[in-house]
């Protein structure tokens, strides 16, 4: 395939994107057809890059530009996927990186717009040339940190700026960096060794396919060190019951969590079923365990990873969680693994930091209480909701434990082992993913 019709795809994806699609979604169409393993590989690395440092190059791009408010997007997605493969990428030359955006750029806005983006590349580029550190030469267009902290943390380390104020704000500056830091930082894979495997034959075998395995954050993990594509962790886990992918927080929080519970069990919000198969695996067989999601597509995926785990004596139903079919007292735990945000998860997904928005945490909120409120009449006196969210916002934690309590619930907090009955995991102090998780008992 040609470098021209792997940035064609690039450049269609994020557009897509742009305009609301999913980053799955639109990787998968732009992976459609791509069978060399080095194509689908680059094209992955554009769409993932371009969206990760999408801020940081509109800033290189406002301050070349004379008029940036003029900028088409599709002009301005071809500038983006330029600049990234002029200061990110290291094995594309100059003048590809040039020639492909500007093709793109006619494409989006006819002969003027090539000529634009060949001007602003070519300058960037002799900017940089000879340079060690491209963005050592490039300093100069970023903002002024000692004058404006935010501003200058938002382009540098490409966040929506509202999202750094509020952590600068919660936070502070050195918790703040560092989760900017993390958030930009390759994730390595994480899985998880379900109960019943051998962590070292696991190992072992992973190993075979040329990846280096090391120990990961938890006692029965393993991380794999080496950048890998979703096609080669695909094959990979094919044949590999005992694994799940699952960040090492992600792990312990579900271990705090599902400590001393009881079946019959309601997995509320399931899917791709992550905690489903981890939970399956802890709790005795006799435990029955019913996993329910609106959402039917991610079902199906669930039904995959059920399949592919051998994980056994799970009810898969797609249902509304806010009004489930189920009576009154059914259950003596259930597990609310909530939608949000996704703060804490952000390094996964380098779209998300993009979708999250300020007005949206409220609403989460809302849903996440209509959500438990749904659990509380679900269980039976003494039954136990086990309540998480991948968040660092106190909307879609803390908040929601106050507003049960205020809308009189019947549930209260409930220590776990260790005497905390709210736990926090936060990317800048404990290195994984951020998560919330908090026991509550059913009262009666
Ligand atoms: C954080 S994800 C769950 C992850 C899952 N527990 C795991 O470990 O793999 C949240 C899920 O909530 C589902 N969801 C959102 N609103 C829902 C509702 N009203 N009822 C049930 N599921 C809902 C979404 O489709 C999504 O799959």
């Amino acid at each position: 395939m040609s470098a021209t019709v792997v940035r064609d795809r690039a450049w269609t994806a994020l557009l897509e994107i742009e305009r609301g699609e999913g980053l799955e979604t639109a990787l998968d169409r732009a992976l459609d057809t791509v069978t060399d393993p080095r194509d689908r590989a680059l094209t992955a690395e554009l769409i993932r890059g371009v969206l990760q440092w999408r801020r940081r190059y509109d800033r290189v791009i406002d301050s070349f530009a004379r008029h940036p408010g003029r900028i088409r997007i599709g002009v301005r997605m071809a500038l983006r996927l330029g600049l990234h493969q002029l200061l990110t990428l290291d094995r594309i030359p100059p003048h590809a990186a040039v020639d492909q955006s500007v093709r793109l750029a006619r494409r989006a806005g006819g002969p003027s717009q090539s000529g634009f983006a060949n001007g602003l590349l070519r300058s960037v580029h002799r900017r940089i040339e000879g340079k060690n550190d491209p963005w050592l030469a490039l300093e100069s267009v970023f903002q002024d940190r000692g004058k404006d902290l935010a501003g200058y943390l938002s382009s540098w380390h490409s966040h929506p700026p509202w999202l750094v104020r509020r952590w600068l704000a919660r936070h502070g500056e050195e918790a703040t960096v560092a989760l900017l830091e993390h958030n930009n930082s390759p994730p390595p894979v994480e899985l998880h060794v379900l109960p019943g495997y051998d962590p070292a034959i696991e190992a072992a075998a992973l190993s075979a396919f040329g990846h280096d395995v090391v120990a990961g954050g938890h006692a029965a993990s393993l991380q794999l060190t080496s950048r890998l594509t979703r096609d080669e962790l695909g094959l990979m886990l094919a044949g590999r019951p005992g694994l799940i992918v699952q960040d090492g927080s992600v792990q312990q929080a579900t271990e705090w969590l599902a400590a001393g519970v009881a079946g019959p069990l309601l997995d509320m919000c399931a899917a791709p079923g992550g905690k489903t198969i981890h939970l399956r695996a802890l709790l005795p067989q006799d435990c029955a365990i019913t996993a329910i999601d609106i959402e039917p597509r991610r079902l199906e995926r669930m039904k995959d990873n059920l399949a592919r785990t051998l994980c056994e004596g799970v009810a898969v139903v797609a249902a509304d969680g806010c009004r489930t079919p189920f009576g009154d007292g059914t259950f003596a735990t259930v597990l609310l693994d909530g939608p949000c945000s996704g703060t804490g998860v952000l390094r996964h997904h380098p779209d998300g930091r993009w979708r999250v928005k300020a007005e949206a945490l409220e609403d989460n909120r809302e849903r996440l209480v209509a959500l438990a409120l749904e659990a509380a009449r679900l269980l039976r006196p003494g039954g136990r909701l086990l309540f998480a969210t991948c968040s660092l916002e106190s909307e879609e934690g803390e908040e929601v434990l106050v507003e049960l309590g205020r809308r009189g619930a019947g549930l209260i907090p409930e220590s776990g082992a260790d005497g905390d009955d709210v736990r926090r995991w936060n990317p800048w102090r404990d290195g994984g993913d951020g998560f919330f998780a908090a026991r509550l008992l059913k009262e009666g």
